[in-house]
């Protein structure tokens, strides 16, 4: 049935929350509602249709979202034909309920229902109901989990430098704090093909940079798929076009050896590795089900280290985890003094719905939990702005993603501010015109700051 409306031109609104396989899952549901004539608009008012992609991670994370859907109240009355749509993992996570609590909302749709959402809201448009689809299909319903990849959706988000890939969904290891195997199911690897298929596609279109993302990448491949992580990897590295590769996230449990050779093998492979240690603490570990302890970690880090002295190390670390004792807490501490990370990502134990943590005794005062964040966050904040000293005087790549944050200072003082990053994922401004963007770029570094270091051309010219 083809709509009246459908030919005149709509305006979709997207917000974005939690990690990179929202970013990616919200590119799908840009590319997927283009067919029904929705266009981006950065400006809500604007919106004939708004969406918010929600994170279920933290309590935090999760009351954001009702804060936005209280901030669209307003918008909705003031335009009664706004579609409001709820996806993502809150929406996995609360599903019709959402209906219920949020009269102003028309559509909750599930992690694995991102496909029907052109459906969805046709419903909504035609028969003005409200709907929920929040169903898990756990099976290998490739059809539908590779269906929202091959959608046409590269005009939409292009031209820009680097592109992220979606490998896999879900996740099985069930961490007792974690969330996410509840809300994004059982892990299910995308064939090789249809990945590769896909980064040429985004090489054929100017993109330079790929990033791999899943929730444990170095498990792609192990519930029946046609090749393992490393040899993906390097069939993506052969990719005619792409300069770099990134991926995202690793689980130490399952950092092969193969994977750590690689870094020596394949040029285009960046020298970044995320590794989520979580806590430095032995028994943490055990509590919240990682299956590695703090020497399994610390031999893979330092022979990482050792092969390759130019790799950027970055983790998440979580404080206050039930039963964390002053001592738990310093062997974190000192857990991060001793690897030296280049970044680290820390929270708050926060507890989350159907986890086995929630149940745990020893959950500790909130205070508590700010003391041990402040604290961490205080030494690593030195570790990391020498970790960026470390490098002045440096000359290395980077790849010019585009203009720099810092454009305003641009404007200002009339120099071009563009940046980049180097290998080992490190923000980089560098004075140059606009010619660089996109290309690989010798820079030697001037000086550093807490967030970024600032160089100039090198002698590539
Ligand atoms: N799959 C990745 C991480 C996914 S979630 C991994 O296993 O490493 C990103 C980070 O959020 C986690 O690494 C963890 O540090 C943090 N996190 C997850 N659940 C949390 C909770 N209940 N409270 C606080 N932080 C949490
Ligand atoms: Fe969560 Fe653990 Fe899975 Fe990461 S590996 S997503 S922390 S359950
Ligand atoms: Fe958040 Fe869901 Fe990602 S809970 S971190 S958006 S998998």
């Amino acid at each position: 049935m083809e709509l009246q409306s459908d030919r005149k031109e709509k305006y979709l609104f997207i917000e974005t929350f939690g990690c990179q396989m929202n970013e990616n899952d919200s590119e799908r549901i840009i590319g997927l509602l283009r067919h029904l004539n929705y266009k981006v608009t950065d400006n809500p008012d604007m919106a004939d249709m708004v969406i918010l992609n929600t994170c279920s991670i933290r309590g935090k994370a999760e009351q954001k979202v009702y804060s936005a859907l209280g901030r669209l109240k307003r918008l909705k009355s003031a335009k009664p034909g706004l579609i409001v749509g709820v996806g993502g993992c809150v929406a996995q996570q609360q599903g019709e309920r959402l209906l219920r609590r949020v009269p102003h909302l028309d559509v909750v749709f599930g992690t694995h229902n991102i496909y029907r959402l052109p459906e969805l809201v046709k419903e909504v448009e035609v028969r003005k109901t409200k709907v929920a689809a929040t169903g898990f299909s756990d099976s290998i319903d490739e059809g539908s989990f590779e269906y929202i990849y091959t959608a046409d959706w590269t005009e939409v988000s292009l031209p820009r430098v680097k592109a992220s890939v979606t490998i896999m969904r879900g996740c099985d290891n069930f961490c007792s704090y974690c969330i996410v195997p509840y809300v994004r199911g059982r892990e299910l690897s995308r064939k090789s093909d249809a990945v590769l298929q896909e980064i040429n596609r985004l090489s054929e279109n100017g993109i330079k940079e790929v990033m791999l993302v899943g929730q444990n990448v170095n498990s792609y491949g192990n519930d029946g798929g046609d090749i393992s992580f490393p040899e993906l990897l390097s069939r993506v590295c052969m990719v005619e076009g792409i300069k770099r590769v990134r991926f995202i996230t690793s689980h130490p449990k399952d950092m092969s050896e193969e994977l750590m050779e690689l870094f020596g093998h394949e040029e285009k492979l960046c020298r970044h590795i995320h590794l989520p240690l979580q806590s430095g603490s032995n028994e943490i570990l055990e509590k919240m089900k990682r299956g590695y302890t703090r020497e399994d970690y610390m031999d893979r880090v330092f022979k990482l280290k050792r092969l390759y002295p130019d790799i950027g190390i970055t983790t998440d670390i979580i404080v206050g985890f039930p039963g964390e004792s002053d001592a738990d807490f310093s062997e974190t501490m000192a857990s991060i003094k001793e690897i030296g990370y280049d970044n680290i990502f820390s929270f708050k134990y926060s507890s989350r719905p159907e986890t086995l943590a929630a149940s745990f005794d020893g959950q500790l005062p909130e205070q508590v939990k700010e003391e041990r964040l402040a604290a961490l966050q205080e030494v690593q904040t030195e570790i990391t702005f020498n970790r960026n000293r470390d490098m002045i005087g440096k000359v290395t790549d980077i790849l010019v993603e585009g203009k720099s944050k810092t454009a305003e200072v641009s404007a200002w003082t009339g120099i071009n501010q563009l940046a980049g990053r180097t290998s080992c994922n490190r923000i980089v401004n560098l004075a140059a015109d606009d010619g660089y963007i996109g290309k690989i770029t010798s820079v030697r570094i001037e000086s550093a700051f807490q967030n970024s270091l600032q160089a100039s051309l090198g002698n590539n010219n």
